[in-house]
Parts: structure tokens; sequence; C-alpha cells
């Protein structure tokens, strides 16, 4: 289960913020898939992580369209990736079909290790270089 590490701070305050928030809810849904909680617990986790990062991808792409960020529609793809498997389990657990607990467990480890270290650590670069560009 994945705990806030400073090897995820990025140097962007209001991001390295959002993503602590962000790791410690998808460490709570993965404690509940582990636990095989019952559906109500299990859909109320993946609803709080679903708020959690829609609000954080909002921010992440209102930056990236303030900074004219150049590889913004990759990113967001990513981000609609996420959105999608989170909202699918939401509604498994709504419909009562059956979810890979483990397998949606690993996709968010990945996660974490493709999109906020490399994804999101190039588009903090990219902003921290652009606004000493304009200073
Ligand atoms: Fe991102
Ligand atoms: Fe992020």
């Amino acid at each position: 289960m994945p705990t806030w590490n400073d090897k995820y701070l990025l140097g962007h305050a209001a991001i390295d913020r959002q993503h602590r928030d962000l790791i410690e809810n998808i460490g709570s849904l993965q404690q509940a898939l582990d636990k095989s909680t019952n559906r109500e617990t299990l859909k109320k986790s993946a609803e709080k992580l679903l708020t959690c990062s829609l609000g954080h991808f909002n921010s992440e792409e209102f930056l990236m369209e303030q900074g004219e960020f150049p590889e913004k529609n990759e990113h967001i793809k990513e981000h609609e990736l996420f959105v999608n498997r989170i909202s699918h389990l939401k509604t498994a657990c709504e419909t009562g079909e059956e979810a890979d607990g483990g397998e949606i467990s690993s996709f968010l480890d990945r996660w974490l290790k493709t999109h906020i270290l490399r994804t999101d650590r190039a588009l903090v670069e990219y902003l921290l270089q652009k606004s000493k560009v304009l200073l």
C-alpha cells in the first residue's frame, strides 16, 4: 500500500499538497480492495478517490492550459484513463458486477510510478522552467 514518501515531492507546492491527499486516498482504496470490504464501503472509498482526483486533475489541467504545456493532450489522456478505471469500479459496486481488486490495485501502483513520477514531474519541470524565464 503506498504511503506518502518524499520521493513524490516535485517542487510545486499546490501539486505536492494535492498529491499527498491523492496518495492517501489511493492507499485507502487499496486497503478496501485487499480486505474485500463490503460493496458499500468500497464504493465510498472509490467515490472519495474520484472526487479528490477530479479536483486535482482540474488544477493540473488549468496550469497546463495557462502555461501552454506542449504535452497537454497526452497528459490529459492519462488522467482520463484513471478516472475511467475508478468510475468503472464505482459502477461495479453499484451493479454487483465482479471487479478484479488485485488488478485495480496494481493499476494504481503503476499509475503512481508512471504518472506522478514521470508525467507530472515533466509538467512541474516545465512550469518551473517557464516561471524562471518569466522572472
Ligand atoms: Fe497529472
Ligand atoms: Fe498529479
